[in-house]
């Protein structure tokens, strides 16, 4: 008797962990861009829009004034502060690493696993998917990368609830030429 209690509740905290490991459920809480030299970018537009009621998107576009030839990195960095309200005074920490990624180099052997998963995010919906050199593109986009798309890719990940944000920075030359930050909410498990 005990033992067959001890197999079901050992068989609930399977499917528990089997959740946990598969089900991580994302909604976009906002986007931000920022041109850090106005001379090389503009933001054109930067947005989440609501689909239904839970599901959302984002696009973005930086118009690029300078063609971006080499020593073209991404900086990548996830916080988190747990599961407060989004509305109260923001406390982010750090939540894994800070990633540098060459990016030139990434797209020629996609040696990065984390640069691999958040390309992955955005594939078929932006235009900087390819090696360097950008001379054909006068813009950055991503367009209509939806929070259930992403959510399908993300499993897998153990993301505990709460609210994150993923923090990039894209520079040329060694200097900083846009930011954009994505916020998001797990909201399972
Ligand atoms: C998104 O972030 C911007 C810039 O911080 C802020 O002005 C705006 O109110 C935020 N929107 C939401 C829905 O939180
Ligand atoms: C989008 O949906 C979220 C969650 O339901 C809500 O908080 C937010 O106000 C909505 N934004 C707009 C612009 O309707
Ligand atoms: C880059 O993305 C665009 C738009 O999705 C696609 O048409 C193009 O084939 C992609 N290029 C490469 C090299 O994957
Ligand atoms: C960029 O910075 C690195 C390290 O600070 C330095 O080694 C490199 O020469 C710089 N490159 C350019 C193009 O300024």
């Amino acid at each position: 008797m005990g033992s067959a209690v001890g197999k079901l509740l050992g068989l609930l905290l399977c499917l528990q962990c089997l959740i946990e490991l598969h089900g991580v459920f994302i909604r976009f809480t906002n986007v931000t861009c920022e041109s850090k030299d106005l001379s090389s970018s503009i933001v054109e537009y930067c947005a989440v829009t609501n689909l239904s009621k839970n599901k959302n998107s984002i696009r973005l576009r930086y118009t690029m004034l300078k063609p971006m030839l080499r020593n073209v990195e991404v900086y990548f960095q996830l916080l988190t502060r747990g599961s407060e309200s989004i509305n109260t005074v923001s406390n982010w920490q750090p939540f894994l690493y800070t990633l540098k990624l060459d990016l030139c180099r990434f797209w020629k052997n996609h040696h990065n696993h984390l640069a691999r998963m958040v390309f992955e995010f955005i594939e078929g919906h932006t235009n900087l998917n390819h090696s360097c050199p950008y001379t054909k593109e006068n813009y950055i986009s991503i367009e209509d990368v939806t929070n259930t798309e992403v959510s399908g890719k993300i499993r897998g990940v153990p993301m505990p609830k709460g609210f994150y944000a993923l923090f990039t920075k894209l520079s040329t030359e060694n200097i900083s030429r846009v930011q954009t930050n994505f916020y998001f909410e797990v909201l399972s498990p």
